[in-house]
């Protein structure tokens, strides 16, 4: 059975994108209830639109978090999904949201892409960050949320190398590069295998591959 999934977005969308793109191609055994965006002029709600997937925008601007929150709680609970994906949404969810997604292992039902290798990096520029740094290797991660931002357990990581001649724009354009190609990997295997595998809780052996360094 393919996993159903809600993607939150805020803006572009590339990583939206990209899953679509896998669900079209048949590379990924997911269903896409909904796309929602708290923020109404998002690209990626246009976008969404030509993938025949239902795009809907819940402003977040002029409420308190709490009512926003409930607001997108309101229309998830429409539609039956297994797993909450992010992708590029800019708010940090509450304790009291992410409670709503609670597996009964004990974690919580909603997934991130970071772009850095966590718990390097966190934070809203964390390409800058890491480019200003001066690391050597950078990459992208895939996460359950927990309570801290940009935090939880870490499902997949992969990596890239920067190059001498890199600018922070072409080290950002492969840095999304990996993200796009890592994001529905993932959830594939989430959908294949379940998520036990990923998080190492499954008496299944591990034999992930989802990660390059290049
Ligand atoms: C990506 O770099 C993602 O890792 C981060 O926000 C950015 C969103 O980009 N969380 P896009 O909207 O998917 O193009």
């Amino acid at each position: 059975m393919p996993i159903s999934i809600a993607i939150l977005v805020s803006g572009r969308g590339s990583n939206m994108k990209a899953i679509l793109d896998a669900v079209r191609a048949g590379e990924l055994d997911a269903k896409v209830a909904v796309v929602l965006s708290n923020n109404p002029d998002a690209e990626a709600l246009e976008l969404a639109g030509r993938y025949d997937v239902p795009a809907v925008a819940i402003a977040s601007k002029g409420k308190n978090r709490q009512q926003h929150e409930q607001e997108v709680l309101n229309c998830l609970a429409k539609y039956e999904v297994d797993f909450v994906v992010l992708a590029g949404y800019m708010r940090v969810l509450t304790p009291s949201f992410l409670q709503a997604f609670r597996h009964s292992a004990g974690y919580f039902r909603v997934i991130n892409i970071h772009p850095s290798l966590l718990p390097a990096f966190p934070g809203a520029n964390a390409y800058e960050d890491a480019f200003n740094y001066g690391v050597k290797v950078s990459g992208s991660t895939v996460h359950l949320v927990d309570e801290q931002v940009d935090h939880g357990p870490i499902l997949a990581q992969a990596a890239f190398t920067r190059l001498d001649s890199d600018t922070l724009e072409s080290f950002k354009g492969r840095g999304l590069a990996l993200e796009h190609s890592l994001y529905p990997k993932v959830l594939q295997q989430i959908s294949q295998d379940g998520i036990e595998l990923l998080l190492g809780t499954s008496s299944k052996p591990t034999a992930v591959s989802l990660g390059e360094t290049r």
